[in-house]
């Protein structure tokens, strides 16, 4: 599914990414953890094309194609989803239109028609039952006045609506209570199909409870240090970091 070898990157001249490699198989969650500055939410931007963030070195090669050379609305036609730590709010577009324009992107990518009004509006309200988000939400400008909880469940709600071959949840859990948490992590394992791969970024055990990742990476100033299975991160939540540091000669 994705591949990523000795991959470098950079913000405003500032190197982040120091030489990630990780290799995703079809059907593999893993999470990827590491304390606040570490790198995470600069590697999902890299893989989702964010245009901020120079690559200098490596690669990334997802379903056989090399990730970096695609524009990042090829990448999300081609499969790849990521659900945003801080979701910004798009006054005056419509979710409405919003979804309609990007479901229909997709179908034309695919060479399939666009759908009918009807097959579209069917289309969201079987998608917004999957994570119980209300109708008048829907029916708002994208994210306008929408609660934190509200605009992590509009993310996954976005990914039932385009079902990606690969998720990217970039700390979707912060800023939702315990029920929503549930709610967003069913929705997410209902959406998930053999196929369906996810790299899962978070602080906390409780929703990786619900997704039971494969694996588990650590993140610590732009490298991967240590890789094990669910059980590393429950002895995360117990001791935190400072032990795999000192293991790494951090
Ligand atoms: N736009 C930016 N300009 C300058 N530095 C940035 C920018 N975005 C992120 N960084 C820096 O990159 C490092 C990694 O950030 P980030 O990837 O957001 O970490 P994480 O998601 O693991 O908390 C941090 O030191 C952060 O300050
Ligand atoms: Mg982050």
């Amino acid at each position: 599914m994705l591949e990523i070898k000795d991959l470098h990157a950079s913000i405003n001249g500032k190197e982040i990414l120091k030489g990630i490699n990780l290799t995703i198989k079809d059907g593999e969650v893993h999470a990827l953890m590491g304390q606040n500055g570490a790198g995470k939410s600069t590697l999902s931007n890299v893989l989702v094309g964010h245009p901020a963030y120079e690559v200098t070195q490596g690669e990334a090669i997802y379903n056989g194609q090399d990730l970096l050379k695609m524009k990042p609305e090829e990448r999300s036609h081609a499969g790849l989803f990521m659900s945003f730590q801080t979701p910004i709010e798009i006054p005056g577009v419509s979710m409405v239109n919003f979804m309609r324009a990007a479901v229909n992107e997709k179908r034309k990518y695919k060479g399939e028609e666009p759908l009918s009004a009807s097959a579209f509006l069917k289309l969201m309200r079987e998608k917004r039952a999957i994570v119980e988000l209300d109708s008048k939400l829907a029916n708002r400008s994208v994210n306008e006045g929408f609660s934190g909880g509200e605009k992590k469940r509009n993310e996954i709600f976005q990914m039932a609506m385009l079902e990606p071959t690969f998720a990217i949840l970039d700390e979707t859990d912060s800023g939702l209570d315990v029920d929503a948490l549930r709610i967003v992590a069913e929705g997410f394992n209902k959406l998930r199909t053999p196929q369906t791969s996810a790299l899962v970024i978070t602080h906390y055990q409780r929703l990786l409870d619900y997704l039971k990742p494969d694996i588990i990476h650590v993140l610590i100033g732009g490298q991967i240090v240590k890789t094990g299975g669910p059980e590393l991160a429950l002895e995360i939540d117990e001791k935190g970091f400072d032990w795999i540091k000192a293991e790494a000669g951090l």
